[in-house]
């Protein structure tokens, strides 16, 4: 199965321009307890570098773009994300970086809980060594 999980969402309009919807259990798979989003990622810096042990996430690229590695601990893949209209769905024990963000990226996340400092694998050594024991 692919690491990559992009959802197309539907893209409303008319001539005064787009609007795009994200709804809970609906085309964003669990409750959305929190939204945060990256703004203003420094040229040449990378993010993330954690995985969750129970956060769910939804991340949507509403302007710019960056790269997203995911990794499950067996296999990495990545993917650029450039488009508002699709949202990339990041669960809980997936080791995430992001990397390459151009100047004008705002990346918005929805997040299945608040935050918790508790949840974040920042150490990617234990990282590995709790899915042995998943
Ligand atoms: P962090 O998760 O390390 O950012 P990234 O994964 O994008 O590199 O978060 C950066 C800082 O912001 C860190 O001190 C934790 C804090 N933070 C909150 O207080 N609340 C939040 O909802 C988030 C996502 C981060």
């Amino acid at each position: 199965m692919s690491l990559v999980d992009l959802v197309d969402l539907q893209v409303l309009g008319d001539d005064r321009g787009q609007l795009v919807v994200l709804e809970a259990q609906k085309n964003v798979p669990f409750d959305i307890k929190r939204v945060y989003f990256l703004i203003g990622t420094q040229p040449g810096v990378s993010r993330g570098f954690h995985a969750h042990r129970e956060l769910q996430q939804a991340a949507i690229c509403v302007s710019g773009q960056c790269r997203m590695l995911m990794n499950d601990g067996f296999k990495i893949e990545e993917v650029i994300l450039n488009s508002s209209s699709k949202a990339i769905f990041i669960d809980k024990m997936i080791w995430h970086e992001m990397h390459d963000f151009s100047a004008d990226c705002i990346l918005l996340v929805l997040a299945s809980d608040f935050y918790d400092e508790q949840d974040y694998i920042r150490d990617y050594s234990k990282f590995i060594g709790l899915l042995k024991y998943a």
